[in-house]
């Protein structure tokens, strides 16, 4: 098989990669050191490889890359840093809703696309949003917590803002 030559844009940088056709998104971002993105199962069923394709949280063992050649990929690294962490990844931290963290990238990333679509789920919906993804460590209750507290905090900010907003 010979390689390709594609262009790939992470987490706003662009990186130029050669690449088998049959090679994965999964193994080619990992390839590229985004090591936040995890390899589970290689097969789709847990999640772990969750990224944003678009604004839409996939499983990239199931994507080839050259597929997302174009698209915009995020990936939990892209969301927030350590000094300026996303709220989601703040309210991971603060509800406990880590335990080993191997699950943990996926599940911010699936979590993130609720939020965008929906900024106010309701705790059954936060539980649809991630039963494709899964915990071994089976710490789901903080997990529906964490992405509850994160709703609420990002609401807060909001309405702040539009408070402040009004005032000028
Ligand atoms: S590694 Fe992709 S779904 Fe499990
Ligand atoms: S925290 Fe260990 S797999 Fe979820």
């Amino acid at each position: 098989m010979q390689p390709q030559v594609i262009t790939l844009n992470v987490n706003g940088r662009t990186h130029q990669v050669a690449l088998n056709p049959n090679a994965t998104l999964l193994q080619t971002l990992r390839d590229l050191g985004y090591t936040d993105v995890k390899n589970g199962c290689e097969k789709g069923d847990c999640g772990a490889c969750a990224v944003l394709l678009n604004g839409e949280a996939v499983n990239s063992c199931l994507v080839l890359a050259w597929q997302a050649e174009g698209a915009e990929i995020i990936t939990n690294s892209g969301l927030g840093t350590m000094d300026h962490p996303h709220p989601l990844q703040e309210a991971f931290a603060d509800a406990g809703a880590a335990q080993c963290g191997y699950c943990t990238p996926g599940m911010i990333i699936s979590a993130k696309a609720l939020l965008d679509s929906n900024p106010h789920p309701s705790e059954e919906e936060v539980r649809v949003a991630l039963s494709g993804n899964l915990c071994r460590c089976t710490g789901y209750g903080q997990i529906i917590e964490a992405v509850q507290m994160a709703a609420e905090r990002m609401e807060e900010t909001r309405c702040k803002g539009q408070d402040a907003g009004g005032e000028r």
